[in-house]
């Protein structure tokens, strides 16, 4: 039997299912997004908003929002959306495979010709391949197909879930240089973080794994990865989160951020037919 089904999700998007002897996941078809994550016997892994919309052109508000081809504001037209198209644009799926080892994989392509009516961009692959097993690891693969050299930002933006902001650390980013995004300032990292009140942070440098060490569910999730130098860690806190309409005013508590970026000075540069990828490897430790 397979280990997937398509079922009809919130606000009637489409979802595949998987359920196999490792987890359970789900992922949207809008946005390649993958909403769920629970390995056998333990609590969801990602969190997302109860006030979340699932409608065709806004994000969906948790799990791993996919940011491409830019992270954050667009840098040249304020016009743009927010962390770029990828998240609101649909992503058919090409493959799906019950892989030998029990765990189950399935691949989304977004359509060049449909992001082109939206912005400029050369020709280009870009698929999203979510393998569901012990751990879960989410590749965006970027392949430029056009005549000249190509530049993008992106990142894959989990949202973790956690049993109270205030217990929880990450550590793995002791002494990394990192960039103040709520003041602008550059600052290094002086042990592991901690949070008191709103963090929005870019990590310089960053090609390491991160443990989120949660003291208040006695859990570890470990964020590994590969094809990204920065890691952005946020978490909106109280003031923020009311002005979000999609965000709970209290959800700050459970949540935290910890993205796999090519952010900041981590910008990706591709060669006519280069390739690269950007992937996260979440995991309990
Ligand atoms: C983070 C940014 O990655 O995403 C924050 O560092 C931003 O500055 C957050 O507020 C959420 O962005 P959005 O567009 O999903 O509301």
């Amino acid at each position: 039997m397979s280990t997937y089904r398509f079922i009809d999700g919130e606000g009637d998007l489409p979802f595949a299912k998987i359920e196999n002897q490792f987890a359970t996941a789900e992922i949207s078809f809008y946005g390649a997004h993958v909403t769920s994550f629970i390995p056998q016997g333990e609590k969801p892994v990602l969190w997302v908003s109860r006030q979340s919309m699932y409608q065709y052109g806004k994000a969906i508000r948790g799990g791993i929002p996919v940011c491409w081809p830019w992270f954050g504001a667009h840098p040249s037209d304020r016009n743009q959306p927010s962390h770029g198209y990828a998240r609101i644009m649909a992503w058919p799926l090409v493959e799906a495979l019950d892989l030998p080892d029990g765990a189950t994989q399935l691949s989304f392509e977004l359509s060049p010709e449909a992001l082109k009516q939206r912005v400029a961009v050369p020709d280009f692959q870009a698929k999203m391949t979510v393998t569901v097993g012990r751990e879960l690891e989410v590749k965006l693969y970027i392949r430029n197909l056009g005549p000249e050299a190509w530049s993008y930002t992106g990142a894959l933006h989990t949202y973790f879930n956690v049993s109270d902001i205030r217990k929880v650390s990450v550590c793995g980013l002791d002494g990394a240089a990192y960039r103040d995004s709520l003041t602008g300032e550059d600052k290094v990292q002086q042990g592991d973080i901690t949070f008191a009140g709103e963090v929005d942070r870019i990590y310089r440098d960053t090609t390491g794994a991160c443990d989120i060490v949660d003291a208040g569910w006695n859990r570890t999730i470990r964020v590994a990865k590969r094809g990204s130098a920065s890691t952005v860690v946020w978490n909106p806190w109280i003031e923020k989160s009311q002005k979000m309409s999609d965000f709970g005013d209290d959800e700050y508590l459970g949540m935290l951020c910890v993205e796999t970026a090519n952010a900041g000075n981590d910008v990706r540069r591709l060669a006519p037919g280069a390739d690269a990828e950007l992937t996260t490897i979440i995991g309990i430790a």
